[in-house]
């Protein structure tokens, strides 16, 4: 019989206190006990990144992190990306710039490019193809992904650029 260990944790600005086994994966515990589908499993191995999630702001790949490891964290998922206000300017570009065909990687693609974003502001293509080298895409070719990061980030530019003027007038 094994031993179940508390844990607390913050998912999507919702706490949980739960009990888990020592060896559950983080994915699952997002899946399987908090209903939360929209990350998802292609491998198990660390290679496709589709299970990628924000750790206290840094994606990481849930498949290779303990439920126990993300004790006392903050995560966040695709459910929690916009904090419920629309769609997020990635999620919008990935929509019209056509970067997904069966949508099994984007979620966690899109989590993979928030973080990307969220470091440089700016990324030239190779640096988005260098920051999204770790989740792997069967359908697109990864050009409409790219066209849709750089997209997103000059709309994120330009909100930021807007709440500027905004706060000095
Ligand atoms: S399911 Fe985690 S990297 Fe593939
Ligand atoms: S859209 Fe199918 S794996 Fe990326």
């Amino acid at each position: 019989m094994s031993t179940r260990v508390p844990i607390r944790l913050s998912v999507n600005g919702r706490a949980h206190e739960l009990e888990v086994e020592p060896r559950l994966l983080l994915v699952h515990l997002l899946r399987d006990q908090l209903g939360l589908t929209g990350t998802h499993v292609g491998c198990d191995t660390s290679n496709c990144g589709a299970c990628t999630v924000h750790l206290d702001g840094e994606a990481v790949k849930s498949c290779t992190v303990l439920a126990v490891q993300a004790d006392a964290a903050e995560v966040t998922t695709i459910e929690g990306l916009t904090g419920g206000d629309g769609l997020h300017p990635l999620q919008a570009a990935f929509w019209e710039d056509h970067a997904l065909q069966c949508g099994y990687c984007t979620p966690g693609m899109i989590m993979a490019a928030a973080d990307l974003l969220a470091r440089n502001p700016d990324p030239s293509e190779e640096e988005i193809r260098h920051g999204l080298e770790g989740n792997l895409c069967r359908c697109t070719g990864y050009h409409n992904i790219v066209r849709a990061v750089r997209d997103a980030a000059a709309e994120l530019r330009a909100r930021e650029a807007g709440a500027r003027t905004t706060e000095v007038v």
